[in-house]
């Protein structure tokens, strides 16, 4: 008995050590896992403080930085040791030591004292390696076939070169880029994992080179590299008519290998005019029309050192400007989920098609065995006709076809190297024998943003709605925020995007996505200030700035800030904010910007026969003066961060201005605005546009132009994200769960209710009939409308930062129960830690069980207005050692708490 006792006590013991201590995770420099190709002079470091107990805050960390382990350990030769500091600072601290020197890796370790001043363990060691950080570090030359671009054709060029190795390698680094996409291979094996690289940027500004470790690639004596190219979006086909070679007409090879050996001496491998080159299995590749492949021009075994070469041709070194050579922030495209077949089956048209389940962004790889010649074509499709055929008028003039022709020599292997395809639907021609499910596999490729959110709720067609918006953003997050990936488009449209981003950034780490993506934006700004339309601007430099589109130059960097409290990225954004806002200065006449041309609130929506005076049609200008009043705000929100006062005071004073102006020209003396929509309603209150003394009568119009249309939206790309925001903020949240579990088009669940498995472009893409909007303008994978997630996550499940302290260092949990839901549960990972917030309702119980991560806190408002019958695991709140500040917040009753796991409960009232 005594001796279980003391078993007991020692276990208690054991389990307070282990409650008491923080430990340290998640280590990241530059927002990556011990990332390679560091070129920035001060990358930020990141880390987590994990604990089981509640309200832990960092006083003070420590951080070391070694050129080795052994440097750490010995805390001997280290480049940079901070000491103590006292700052509870764990997010994107940034280097401040020795000066980086280029292909170096760096070890880092970093320890934290908790609130009551007891020091962690130092975490386990993370690393980063720095990359060529500057253009004399480019010892590599640029290579091409040297073969005319037109007799080449499409013709995907090889490269390669032999070099060999003795010595024990410490570590090899490969860096490379194209102009072109590339993939590379060592001695037969693939480089890295990622596809289409080196990504698509504004290449003649901007152009990434990618870093990777290959040390174990390398092997004693005979080596060879070599890398095949496709045409990708330098220079195939891209926009419309006939438009290509926008960067380039010769594709090129830029790579340097840098290998460093335990005795201390290196060696590098460069492409230069010694490497050899030849054609081979892919014939053509184009982004929107696909892929042709015939295996019987495959040289057989060129990855590999003993490839007999002599016949192959040489290549021409080129020169070209370097400065344009930037190292790779984001994470790149990678495979992702595998979809088998659902369905094989002959339409009624006698196509023989495979059913995938799921409208994806990616290709089909298959296996096949067949006849020297055999030729398979597979072409691809979103949907099926009303009849139930293969419908591919959508895609407009994209092909979106990839051709593979057998070499007859056993089991082949097929799947396209550089081009995707948006689509859940194939058709296969010319197969030998019978479809079989195993011989076809689609699989999905994205950018390797982290999965962060989950989102579930009691309603299964609103979680359908999230896997919608989810499938969105996989299969429009390809390297840049697309707006559709199917049709010939697949563009950075700035528009789409910014309406998005918000969202995005809870379903997934689109820190770094965007963070590239916006420097972009800034390089492809016009001299004037104004935004293309398209981000890369593959158009031309006057298609530029429209309202609701060009304001991505603002409202990205802002909602990043906010959802990763990200200032760097801000601060990078800050002059390309400042830019836009003088452009509509600029061009407005007596501070009112009603010039030029706008896309307005584009594919809003309107019944054919609206004439019963309800009103759908948004003024653009009015729409243009509302978002010049909201790019102007979000300067002075980023000007305000990092004390701006000059910057602050004089857009303070324009925006009054840009205010009074709209209030003459778009409000009459009564408070009507000249548009009576949903989306002149919705964005001047989301933008504050109006009077405080004529909000409320605002907000009555807006719903009842609602209920005028039977409880419908009308709203297109640019009223929808503010929507059902404006309707809660201004005491209509029923009514915004109404248009939110609408079933009926125009609404969020008639696709879902149609069976889609993605956002679609329009809200009646396909009608009740299975009939079809036109094709020119129908995409079903578009995520625009799928902005409705961030009203899902921040009011609905009540899940959302404070906004003066930015990327949840302060959390809000404020569900809004209402519509029938009966639990939600979210999560979110942030750099922090993992935020848990599950509620549910049970009779007249509302019960919300959350986790708050260590170094954060939370204001927590619950849908109460009986503050007594507020419990945390079955106690009264005051005498459970929170603090005490119950509080009355309007919604609910409020209460401030720390770190931690908690489990409230509150009549619901
Ligand atoms: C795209 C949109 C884009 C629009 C501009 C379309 O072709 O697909 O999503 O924002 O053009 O209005």
């Amino acid at each position: 008995m005594k001796k279980y006792f003391l078993t007991g006590l020692l276990h208690l013991i054991f389990l307070f050590i282990l409650n008491a201590q923080v430990d340290l995770v998640g280590l990241l420099c530059e927002n990556r896992m011990n990332p390679l190709g560091i070129d920035q002079a001060r990358p930020r470091l990141s880390w987590q403080l994990r604990s089981a107990r509640k309200n832990v805050i960092q006083s003070a960390y420590e951080i070391r930085v070694g050129e080795s382990l052994n440097s750490l350990s010995s805390q001997k030769n280290l480049v940079w040791n901070t000491g103590k500091l006292n700052s509870s600072a764990s997010v994107q601290v940034p280097y401040g030591g020795k000066i980086l020197e280029p292909i170096k890796n760096y070890y880092w370790q970093v320890r934290v004292w908790d609130e009551s001043g007891k020091p962690s363990a130092w975490s386990s060691p993370a690393s980063w390696q720095t990359g060529l950080q500057n253009i004399s570090q480019w010892n590599a030359k640029w290579i091409e076939t040297g073969v005319a671009a037109d007799s080449l054709l499409h013709l995907s060029p090889l490269f390669r070169k032999n070099f060999s190795s003795t010595k024990k390698i410490r570590y090899a680094t490969l860096f490379i880029t194209a102009h072109g996409l590339y993939e590379a291979y060592i001695n037969g094996k693939r480089v890295g994992d990622a596809f289409l690289t080196p990504g698509f940027t504004s290449y003649n500004k901007r152009l990434q080179y990618q870093a990777y470790d290959v040390t174990e690639f390398i092997q004693n004596g005979k080596n060879v590299i070599g890398a095949v190219l496709g045409s990708g979006w330098y220079k195939g086909p891209l926009a419309w008519e006939g438009h290509k070679e926008i960067y380039g007409k010769s594709l090129g090879l830029l790579a340097q290998l840098e290998i460093k050996y335990t005795d201390g001496s290196a060696a590098t491998v460069i492409t230069d005019g010694n490497w050899k080159s030849a054609t081979g299995s892919i014939i053509s590749s184009e982004i929107y029309n696909g892929e042709e492949q015939d295996n019987r021009k495959e040289p057989r075994g060129w990855m590999f050192p003993d490839f007999y070469d002599h016949n192959w041709n040489g290549v021409i070194e080129k020169v070209y400007p370097m400065e344009n050579l930037v190292t790779t922030e984001n994470e790149p495209v990678r495979k992702h989920e595998i979809f088998k077949p659902l369905r094989i089956f002959k339409t009624p048209s006698g196509e023989q098609v495979i059913d995938f389940g799921q409208n994806l962004v990616g290709w089909v790889m298959l296996d096949v065995q067949g006849q020297k010649g055999d030729q398979i074509k597979i072409s691809h499709a979103e949907v099926l006709d009303k009849e139930g055929n293969f419908y591919t008028k959508n895609l407009r003039a994209a092909r979106e076809e990839n051709i593979y022709i057998l070499s007859g020599e056993g089991i082949e292997h097929f799947e396209p190297h550089f081009t995707f395809q948006g689509f859940r639907y194939i058709k296969v021609e010319g197969f030998p024998g019978e479809l079989k499910a195993d011989d076809f596999n689609a699989v999905a490729l994205y950018s390797d943003m982290p999965a962060n959110g989950t989102f579930k709720s009691s309603n299964p067609m609103i979680n359908q709605l999230q896997h919608n918006i989810q499938w969105g953003q996989n299969g429009n997050f390809l390297d840049i925020p697309t707006d559709c990936p199917q049709r010939d488009e697949r563009l950075g449209w700035t528009g789409d995007a910014q309406a998005f981003s918000r969202t995005a950034s809870f379903n997934r780490g689109v820190n770094n996505f965007f963070s590239k993506w916006l420097k972009d934006v800034a390089a492809d700004q016009n001299p004037d200030g104004g935004v293309p339309f398209v981000i890369p601007n593959v158009l031309s430099p006057s298609a530029a700035s429209a309202a609701g589109w060009a304001d991505v130059s603002t409202i990205i960097p802002w909602n990043m800030y906010l959802a990763y409290g990200d200032s760097s990225l801000l601060r990078q954004q800050y002059p390309s904010m400042k830019g836009w806002v003088n452009y509509m200065r600029d061009h407005s006449t007596n501070d009112l910007w009603n010039k030029g041309f706008h896309f307005g609130d584009w594919l809003f929506y309107r019944p054919d026969d609206d004439n019963d005076g309800r009103a759908a049609i948004t003024d653009k200008y009015l729409i243009a003066q509302c978002f010049y009043a909201h790019s102007t705000q979000l300067l002075i929100n980023a000007a305000t961060v990092f004390h701006l006062d000059d910057d602050k005071n004089y857009y303070r004073q324009q925006l009054e201005n840009i205010k009074s102006a709209f209030l003459k020209e778009y409000l009459t003396p009564n408070g009507r605005l000249v548009s009576g929509t949903q989306t002149a309603y919705v964005l001047a209150l989301e933008f504050d546009m109006l009077p405080e003394s004529l909000r409320i009568q605002a907000a009555d119009r807006l719903a009842q132009n609602i209920k005028d249309y039977s409880n419908h939206l009308t709203t297109g790309f640019l009223g929808t994200p503010y929507l059902c925001h404006v309707l809660t903020r201004f005491g209509y949240n029923d009514l915004a769960y109404t248009l939110l579990l609408q079933d009926t088009y125009p609404s969020w669940l008639y696709p879902v209710k149609m069976g889609a498995t993605t956002i679609w472009e329009r809200w009646d893409g396909q009608k009740p009939d299975s009939s079809f909007q036109t094709p020119g303008m129908n995409s079903f994978n578009h995520y625009a409308y799928g902005a409705i997630g961030d009203f899902m996550y921040r009011v609905l499940a009540g899940l959302d930062t404070d906004p003066d302290n930015p990327g949840y260092k302060k959390i809000l949990i404020r569900p809004h129960p209402g519509g029938h839901f009966s639990y939600m549960e979210t999560s979110l990972k942030t750099y922090y830690g993992q935020i848990v917030s599950n509620w549910k309702i049970n009779g007249d119980q509302f019960i919300l069980d959350v986790q708050i991560p260590p170094n954060t806190s939370a204001r927590i408002v619950l849908p109460t207005s009986d503050n007594t019958s507020v419990m945390e695991s079955g106690k009264p709140v005051s005498i459970n050692n929170l603090p005490d500040k119950l509080e009355m917040d309007g919604i609910g009753t409020a209460l401030e708490i720390g770190s931690g796991q908690y489990h409230f409960t509150c009549v619901l009232k």
